[in-house]
């Protein structure tokens, strides 16, 4: 038996050796019916064809993912023309050699001659030469990474070895079916300031920027992407960049595309079995090298995108000129914030000088154009200056760096104008909105006093048991409430709802509730209350939270409800140490639960209750995480006639509003399906959409999203405690489905029972528009959601500083 045992061991491993081996030695070799995998079964080297044609090539690709995906060729000027390639070791003339018919067609020169040497495709995807008594990867006679392909892998190092004059640049194939060289390079640009590149022919296609100590200037990520983080080395022997994953399991490539003439940056959905791009560059026209020539700022965001830097005009056939001369000694300069540092080709570094410093030398020197800080983290350090025109110069929304620019102090003096305009313009934007709310108070005010009008109704009388007979629902003493609440203790007070306070109580047979105190006054008479209560109490779902009965004595209302013991959504999405025990499945599930729940208020119940007020601190959660709405039906019991708002206050929350409910106080399911793609958004990103603060930019949560969204960065919106657990398609799906759901026009909304059928499956989803309550150049007419952010318009990102002349 144990024989059998240790033979079929035997058996099994040298199967997998001779199977899958991940090494050639200098006596074997490499032949068509061969390939090499990498010990983690993920990198396959071996020879391929492209589409129909019979050239081979040698190169290494992924082994499991179906649909071809090349990460590295040897030979792709020189195909072989038939199956005779083979690849060995040829120790004696210290080269690595792939021919065929025995004509060598593609070699590579080994760093020494080799003793002993093996040939291994790592884990990493890497293929190298090395003595086999030594893995160092700095002793390596040859290795794959140092001559990348298409495609730069995690861990692979882009740019200069200063002392072996080792360039390693990523070059585009022809094409999809040519992996010979195109004309599309991404390399790293080596000067005083270096800087990653994308070279079209020899011409400069797109600049990344230089590394500002936080990212790349002209590339602005998250500062804290979710998935990857770029990385940027320079000792003055090597200058690289290079990309890490958060997760070393993911897959993920970064690749030059001639075909796109795009720098892409594609994940692995393994769910999905598919490549999903992350980011794509250029992005937009002013990312296009030198869009408005030389001392223009291209800004994305206006129609005509091109401006000349302040103290320049216009001249044909493009870019802009000085107008009048500096006077060299009596300059002073611009200030230019979130911008994209110039091209950096006539540039000068110094990292340990502040800014100061930098403005000193900068006023010293008459061909220094332009300074800045060159690291912006932590308040800002370094000196970087500029000298000549300024190139590629343009406004970087999210992150970037303040750019002094230098103009001559007859310039600056026009400043107190510029000033006043600004004041104009800010002003007049803060009396539209004080005038916005105005109405609005006045339309609450209005609809406030029609219910005051109304009068408070005589409580009527009743007998408790004529009562009991008609109600389903249980009838509790307010004494037992009262026990039960401690009388209503501050202690036991859970929270303050939309609608009164809530407390918390045990029942004398242990029963743990919760106990609504329903604020004093109402617009309605005692039977129409017990009757909505009773309707109420008849909702049974279980995405909705229980009514266990309810108590009416002289003026004092109390709903009684099943107690949650997770308390509400917000107080985990938004909770710094809470939102992490809320993973990617965990928040799917809510959402579901929610979307369910919704359309059983909207559809299914026979009362088709619209909510108003959907939030996340009316989802509760019970004690296995399940979502329940609360708050539902007490619009429409308590909130009095169709319009919104009672004597006592307006239903609805800011931010979660749609913009018609909010403006003309329009109401329908379509608004509560505005405010499900609010929540839905707040629980993929874990932020708030009031309140939201994005640094540098005046935006709101869903802005921000919309923005991302069209720059295809959807996913950098990933709450990042969440990223490595989710799935990135479902969570792309769901801020899909949030920027549908939050579409300007009612009826461009889905309803709930589509939004539970695309959580569900598959179904294709129509492209978004631009959501409600946008702000900005592109507004329609809607105001921001929190309307006392938008108060400081951003103008375009110039402000001016005066400079006393030195
Ligand atoms: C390739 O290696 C195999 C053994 O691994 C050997 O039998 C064969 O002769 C070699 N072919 C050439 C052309 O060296
Ligand atoms: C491959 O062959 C098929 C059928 O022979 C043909 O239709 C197709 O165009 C070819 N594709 C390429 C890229 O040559
Ligand atoms: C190495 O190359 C030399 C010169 O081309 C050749 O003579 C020799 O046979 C090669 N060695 C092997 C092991 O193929
Ligand atoms: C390979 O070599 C043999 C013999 O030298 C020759 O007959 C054959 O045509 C060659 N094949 C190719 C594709 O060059
Ligand atoms: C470049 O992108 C095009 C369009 O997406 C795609 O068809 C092609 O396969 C890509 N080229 C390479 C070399 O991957
Ligand atoms: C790049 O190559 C494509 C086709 O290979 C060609 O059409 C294009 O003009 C080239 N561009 C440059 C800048 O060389
Ligand atoms: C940028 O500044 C931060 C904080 O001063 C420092 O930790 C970091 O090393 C700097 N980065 C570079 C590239 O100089
Ligand atoms: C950078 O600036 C510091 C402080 O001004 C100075 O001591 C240092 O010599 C400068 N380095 C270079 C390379 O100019
Ligand atoms: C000004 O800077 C340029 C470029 O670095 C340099 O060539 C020139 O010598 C400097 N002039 C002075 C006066 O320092
Ligand atoms: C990393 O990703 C893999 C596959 O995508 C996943 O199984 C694993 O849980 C992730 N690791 C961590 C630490 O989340």
């Amino acid at each position: 038996m144990s024989f059998m045992l240790i033979s079929f061991y035997l058996l099994f491993t040298y199967s997998k050796i001779s199977d899958a081996a991940d090494t050639i030695t200098s006596s074997q070799n490499l032949t068509e019916d061969k390939t090499l995998i990498s010990k983690n079964g993920i990198y396959e080297l071996g020879f391929f064809n492209t589409g129909n044609s019979s050239k081979r090539y040698l190169g290494i690709w992924y082994k499991n993912i179906a649909v071809q995906t090349v990460v590295w060729v040897a030979n792709g000027q020189t195909p072989i023309k038939d199956l005779s390639g083979l690849l060995m070791i040829n120790s004696s003339r210290s080269k690595l050699v792939l021919s065929q018919n025995k004509t060598v067609i593609w070699s590579a020169i080994l760093k020494r001659k080799p003793q002993n040497p093996v040939l291994q495709l790592l884990d990493s995807g890497n293929l190298v030469l090395r003595e086999a008594n030594d893995e160092n990867s700095e002793n390596y006679l040859w290795q794959s990474f140092d001559y990348p392909s298409d495609t730069l892998l995690p861990g692979m190092k882009l740019g200069k070895d200063l002392r072996t004059g080792l360039d390693r640049r990523v070059t585009a194939w022809k094409n999809p079916y040519d992996p010979s060289p195109g004309n599309l390079t991404w390399t790293m640009h080596v000067d005083n300031y270096p800087e990653p590149l994308i070279l079209r022919g020899s011409k400069k296609f797109f600049r990344s920027g230089p590394w500002i100590g936080v990212q790349y200037s002209g590339q602005p990520t998250l500062q804290r992407h979710p998935i990857f983080e770029f990385k940027y080395f320079n000792d003055g022997n090597e200058v690289y960049f290079m990309f890490v994953l958060r997760n070393k399991s993911r897959l993920a490539r970064m690749t030059v595309n001639q075909t796109t003439n795009s720098r892409l940056f594609f994940v692995w959905l393994e769910r999905e079995q598919n490549w999903q791009q992350l980011t794509s560059l250029p992005r937009d026209f002013c990312d296009g090298y030198g869009a408005c020539g030389p001392n223009g700022n291209c800004d994305a965001k206006k129609v005509q995108p091109c401006e000349c830097l302040r103290g320049f005009v216009s001249k044909s056939p493009g870019g802009c000129v000085r107008n009048k001369p500096l006077n060299c000694k009596n300059d002073g300069f611009v200030k230019y914030i979130s911008m994209k540092m110039p091209d950096t080709t006539n540039s000068w570094l110094n990292t340990s000088m502040t800014l100061n410093e930098c403005r000193e030398e900068c006023s010293k020197n008459c061909s220094c154009m332009s300074y800045a800080n060159s690291n912006i983290s932590e308040g800002g350090s370094g000196c970087a200056m500029w000298f000549g025109d300024l190139n590629d110069v343009r406004v970087q929304p999210d992150g970037g760096v303040d750019l002094y620019v230098r103009v001559p102090a007859s310039e600056l003096e026009n400043n107190r104008g510029h000033k006043w305009k600004i004041g104009v313009i800010v002003g007049s934007v803060a009396l539209a909105i004080s005038v916005l709310l105005l109405v609005l108070l006045c339309y609450r005010c209005r609809t406030q006093k029609n219910s005051k009008e109304k009068g408070y109704f005589a409580m009527l009388g009743y007998s408790s048991k004529e009562q009991k007979e008609d109600l389903e629902l249980p009838l509790f003493d307010l004494s037992t409430i009262a026990t039960a609440t401690d009388n209503f203790s501050i202690d036991n007070k859970l929270g303050e709802g939309g609608f009164g306070p809530v407390y918390k109580g045990k029942l004398e047979d242990g029963k743990e509730i919760a106990v609504k105190r329903l604020s004093r006054s109402s617009g309605q008479g005692l039977n129409e209350f017990k009757n909505e209560v009773i309707l109420i109490a008849r909702l049974q779902h279980r995405n909705l939270v229980k009514l266990l009965g309810c108590c009416i004595h002289d003026e004092e209302k109390l709903l009684i409800y099943e107690y949650m013991p997770n308390k509400s959504l917000d107080s985990f999405i938004f909770d710094q140490t809470q939102r992490s025990l809320l993973d990617w499945s965990r928040r799917y599930h809510i959402i579901c639960g929610i979307a369910r729940g919704l359309l059983y208020l909207h559809q299914d119940s026979r009362l088709r209750i619209i909510h108003r007020d959907l939030k996340a601190s009316n989802v509760l959660l019970d004690s296995e995480m399940n979502p329940k709405i609360s708050d539902f039906g007490l619009a429409r019991t308590f909130g009095g006639d169709q319009s919104a708002g009672n004597t006592e206050r307006v239903v609805g929350t800011y931010g979660y509003m749609a913009p018609e409910y909010a403006i003309d106080g329009n109401f329908s399911a379509k608004s509560d399906v505005f405010s499900f793609g609010i929540l839905l958004l707040e629980i993929v990103t874990g932020k708030k959409n009031s309140g939201f603060y994005c640094p540098n930019d005046s935006l709101n949560l869903v802005e921000y999203a919309w923005n991302l969204w069209r720059e295809e960065r959807a996913l950098e919106l990933i709450d990042e405690c969440i990223v490595e657990t989710c799935n990135l398609s479902e969570v792309r799906r769901c801020i899909h489905i949030s920027l549908l759901c939050m579409e300007q026009h009612p009826q461009d909304r889905p309803s709930m029972s589509s939004v539970v059928l695309m959580l569900g499956s598959d179904v294709a989803l129509p492209q978004p528009q631009q959501p409600g309550f946008f702000i900005g150049e592109h507004s329609h007419g809607g105001f921001s959601s929190s309307p006392f952010k938008s108060t400081s318009p951003s103008i375009n990102g110039l402000s001016i500083t005066v400079l006393e002349p030195r």
